[in-house]
């Protein structure tokens, strides 16, 4: 099939690259000249597991194209993917002006039967706006489609190739035939497409992502509670986690989720709900307690060291929101270094891929390590924002004779309680006793 993608952002790239890879032809489209130079030369301009192989495979194949030019990405395709930014407004609402500005030129450049289908996040009833917007322009028949998108960073391609579900919200009998035809390579009795209306397929993808910050954030009030009573979340967790009706996934405490898409997400339900008359307090809740999460390390760090903490040096493993990406929007890290900062604490920090996103915040005001063990030179302590692979399984010996004291804060519960112990450090965790 010809296929369009416009927005080369994670999920454009990813979409465009995985469909190419089951054989289609596929152009995505950017405004961004300078991105779809680099791409033309083989270069993927985001840090996505196994996603360049596929990338440059399929150029080599000649069916992964780039342009900046709408028009001619639309008459050589009939399925048109929208993979736009919806970013946060101030209010919270997601903003849909690069969605709508898109499909005026839709309206005004298609000349043949086309399926839009929209991958971005979107509020529900985009669909209708975008249709509405075209319907405006054009005599030309076209469908739009809810086609929600479920990638995880770091797994981007794996969720592609072998997702859970397909969800595809139209009634057009003529689109859902194109789409089955579109993802058969991925569907499977297990992996199976539900179709549904417009509305639900958008708001599903809402409350998927709302269900699961909730979830976390709800594990992070049990991690606060242990610390209180003196009970160990790990246990806990196991214990809930292996009744299927729960499920073990989502359950792991730490300091508050991030990223581009839960707190945006939160924040965008929460706003639609109001708009339509309807307080969804417990995403409300969720985005306060997550907002507290994210400094919970602070206060453990300020007890410790009995508010005396303004000449502490203080080492950081982890900038990323989670392992495997680079991507710093919304990490707990930056909430940490703004209060150390703020004390006027003295910080060196390290991350296998997120530093120089983090160096455009910070510049010289944090001193960015090349590997872990450099940011523990005589520091006080070490923080730990980040579960990286890499960090998992560190020499503890050589660890304390690097820093001043062997004192570790981990928000991400990464090391035995009994290891840290026995090992000689000062370790304090998410919801396990000290
Ligand atoms: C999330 C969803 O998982 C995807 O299904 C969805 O497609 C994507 O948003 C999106 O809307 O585009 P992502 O933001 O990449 O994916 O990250 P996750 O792996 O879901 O993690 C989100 C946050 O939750 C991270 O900050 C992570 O540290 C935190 N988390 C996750 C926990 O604190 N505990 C857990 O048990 C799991």
């Amino acid at each position: 099939m010809n296929i369009a993608v416009i927005g080369t952002g994670y999920v454009g790239l990813v979409t465009g690259t995985c469909l190419a890879e089951v054989g289609n032809n596929v152009i995505c489209v950017d405004i961004d000249e300078a991105k779809v130079a680099q791409m033309k030369n083989g270069k993927v301009p985001i840090f996505e597991p196994n996603l360049e192989e596929l990338f440059l495979k399929n150029i080599k194949a000649n069916r992964l194209h780039f342009t900046t030019h709408l028009k001619t990405a639309l008459d050589k395709s009939q399925i048109i993917f929208l993979a736009l930014p919806t970013p946060q407004d101030e209010d919270g609402s997601a903003d849909l002006k690069y969605v709508e500005s898109v499909a005026h030129e839709l309206g005004d450049l298609i000349t043949d039967y086309k399926i839009i289908i929209n991958k971005s996040t979107v509020p529900v009833g985009t669909s209708e706006i975008v249709k509405n917007i075209i319907k405006r322009k054009t005599s030309v028949a076209f469908d739009v489609i809810s086609n929600p998108e479920f990638l995880r960073e770091g797994f981007a391609v794996q969720d592609f190739m072998t997702p859970e579900r397909i969800i595809i919200g139209t009634k057009s009998k003529k689109a859902i035939d194109i789409l089955n035809k579109l993802y058969s390579p991925f569907i499977t009795l297990k992996r199976p497409v539900i179709v549904m209306d417009e509305k639900s397929a958008e708001l599903t993808k809402y409350a998927a992502n709302t269900f699961l910050a909730t979830k976390i954030t709800f594990m992070n009030e049990v991690a606060n509670l242990c610390e209180i009573i003196g009970a160990n979340v790990d246990d806990v967790r196991k214990g809930i986690g292996s009744d299927s009706r729960i499920g073990n996934k989502f359950l792991f405490p730490g300091i508050g989720f991030g990223g581009s898409c839960f707190p945006k997400d939160v924040n965008a339900l929460v706003h639609s709900s109001d708009t339509a008359g309807y307080n969804f307090q417990i995403l409300k809740s969720v985005l306060n307690v997550n907002q507290s999460q994210k400094k919970s390390l602070i206060p453990k760090f300020k007890k410790y060291f009995n508010n005396h903490i303004s000449s502490k040096k203080v080492g950081i493993w982890g900038l990323a929101f989670k392992p495997n990406t680079d991507d710093i929007r919304e990490a707990p890290a930056i909430d940490v270094i703004n209060e150390l900062l703020l004390e006027g604490i003295e910080i060196t920090a390290y991350d296998p891929e997120a530093m120089p996103n983090m160096k455009r915040i910070y510049g010289d005001k944090i001193t960015f390590c090349n590997n872990a063990y450099d940011v523990l030179k005589d520091v006080d302590c070490l923080l730990i924002n980040t579960e990286w692979r890499e960090f998992y399984s560190p020499d503890f010996d050589k660890m304390k004779k690097l820093m001043k004291q062997p004192v570790i804060f981990d928000g991400r519960n990464i090391f035995d309680m009994e290891v840290m112990k026995i090992n000689g450090f000062h370790y304090e965790s998410v919801g396990r006793k000290i």
